[in-house]
């Protein structure tokens, strides 16, 4: 079984193009429960990596839903290339929930994280999106054979410094909308943590902290979601403008 969370679209592609070469069944966790997993069914998680390591909520699904087969665990995880400790860290983090094998695949694609960074050139993207869906066949080759990447238990230890960072940056007060809102409800359906209640027609962060997968602030159709002064003036994420036929990401749809 495929299990994946996508933020806003690159894990649910790469999802769907894998299921597509293994033909497993597949899971969007935003839609609660798996279903019951086969006698001898291996375990695919597909999910972006965050300050080098799982989303949060990624982890607290894992945590709840113990009758997950914890034996055999493989992570493909999409990323910006910013790869650093991940591999580790994550290996880190499933070992802590109880899967005792786990094997993680890197899948370089193009960022989000606009904070800190910009949206790519829709060419430079499109080429990175293409050159990770081309290696999937490779990954799929893989698990098969239970390959991973290296991971290292010495660089392991700065898992604790990195959760830091992301609980930190995912406290949801630096949100907030502009008057370019129009009070159209989307970014309150949307949100996978229920973070955001339209309060007389305007959103408003009413939980301490998020997933901070930034759905919200890409997909508002009128650009008017902050975070901080970072995303000021920068181009939103849309890969349906550049994956053409591989997206089939509908912005209307719950549950990238
Ligand atoms: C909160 C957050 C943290 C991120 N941290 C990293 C990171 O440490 N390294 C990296 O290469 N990309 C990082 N990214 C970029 C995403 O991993 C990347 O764009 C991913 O493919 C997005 O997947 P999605 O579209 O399925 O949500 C981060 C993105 C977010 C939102
Ligand atoms: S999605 Fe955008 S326009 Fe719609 S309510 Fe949220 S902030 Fe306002
Ligand atoms: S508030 Fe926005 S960034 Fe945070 S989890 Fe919800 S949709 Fe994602």
């Amino acid at each position: 079984m495929i299990l994946y969370f996508s933020g806003t679209g690159n894990s649910r592609l790469v999802a769907e193009k894998l299921a597509g070469l293994t033909k497993d069944q597949i899971h969007n966790l935003e839609q609660g429960a798996p279903p019951k997993m086969q006698d001898g069914e291996t375990l695919i998680l597909v999910a972006p990596l965050y300050f080098w390591a799982l989303p949060s909520l990624v982890l607290s699904f894992l945590k709840k839903h113990q009758e997950l087969n914890r034996k055999e665990l493989h992570v493909v995880m999409t990323c910006g290339g910013a790869l650093g400790a991940g591999a580790s860290f994550i290996t880190r983090q499933l070992r802590g929930l109880g899967f005792q094998e786990v094997y993680v695949h890197a899948l370089i694609m193009t960022t989000n994280y606009i904070p800190l960074h910009r949206v790519q050139r829709k060419e430079v993207a499109e080429k990175a999106v293409q050159a990770a869906l081309n290696r999937l066949p490779e990954i799929a080759e893989d698990i098969r054979q239970k390959r991973g990447a290296p991971t290292s238990s010495f660089l392991a230890k700065a898992l604790p410094i990195y959760q830091g960072m992301y609980d930190r940056a995912r406290q949801t007060r630096r949100f907030y909308a502009t008057n370019k809102c129009v009070g159209c409800g989307k970014c309150e359906r949307d949100c996978p943590s229920q973070a955001i209640h339209l309060i007389n027609g305007y959103p408003r962060w009413d939980k301490p902290q998020c997933a901070l997968c930034l759905r919200c602030l890409h997909r508002c159709p009128q650009a008017a979601i902050e975070h901080g002064k970072g995303t000021v003036g920068k181009e939103r994420y849309h890969p349906e403008k550049f994956l053409l036929e591989n997206a089939r990401i509908k912005s209307s749809q719950k549950g990238i």
